[in-house]
């Protein structure tokens, strides 16, 4: 079965302790949280202090993805806030092997993730050591943007490279998924629905996770 990951950039953030509560009541299966430092991506977020502050209030993993320059320096942070699953990006930083073992060695769950523009050859070299491919689906840095159609090919040359190598890696999808796009995300490979503003905003989380669950058939 897929996994949906509410991305809590689309939060109130007044209340944020409450809607991680909400994500988990509607039946998702993870919480995204978006980490981005002014430099990588034009737009802040918030940092480790704010997720440790979180943690207990829901106890679904914790998909943390850095958008952020020189992720190596920020691993022990965010492992020891409570992440479960830890992403940078490979446009990020020239230590990505590194990044990833240090990742690993804290016994957490290791993705990479890459931008719209960003070819699968450039991770091919890391698939050995990874858990999760996050393939953005948006020029990363805000949410409620447009998927990005041409992006899928690329995630059905990553599912085909998966199938046939026979790896055990999850492919998360990540911007401008919703009602009309989640299934061409999960026919191309996707195994885990990332989406901030369709699910924070609609009316019923619980509801819209049902109809996704409909509707995204792998
Ligand atoms: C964008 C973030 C996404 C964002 C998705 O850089 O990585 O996780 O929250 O938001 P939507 O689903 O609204 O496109
Ligand atoms: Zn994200």
């Amino acid at each position: 079965m897929i996994k949906i990951a509410p991305s809590i950039l689309s939060a109130d953030f007044s209340r944020l302790g409450e809607e991680l509560k909400r994500a988990e009541d509607a039946g998702a299966d993870w919480i995204h949280i978006d980490v981005m430092d002014g430099h990588f991506v034009p737009n802040i977020t918030i940092g480790p202090v704010v997720i440790r502050s979180v943690r207990p209030c829901c106890s679904l993993p914790f998909d943390v993805h850095l958008m952020i320059t020189s992720p190596e320096n920020f691993i022990d942070e965010f492992a020891r806030a409570g992440a479960d699953l830890i992403t940078i990006h490979i446009e990020s930083t020239k230590s990505i092997e590194e990044t990833l073992e240090k990742i690993k060695s804290l016994g957490k769950k290791a993705g990479i993730s890459l931008n719209p523009a960003t070819p699968f050859e450039a991770i091919k070299p890391y698939t050995d050591f990874i858990d999760l491919i996050l393939v953005m689906t948006v020029q990363p840095g805000f949410a409620g943007q447009k998927f990005i159609p041409e992006v899928v090919p690329k995630l059905k040359e990553i599912r085909q490279f998966i199938n046939r190598s026979r790896l055990d890696i999850e492919v998360e999808v990540d911007g401008g998924i919703n009602r009309e796009t989640c299934n061409i995300a999960v026919r191309a490979g996707a195994t885990v629905l990332a989406a901030g503003s369709a699910l924070f905003g609609a009316a019923d989380m619980k509801e819209e996770i049902r109809i996704w669950r409909k509707l995204a058939i792998q």
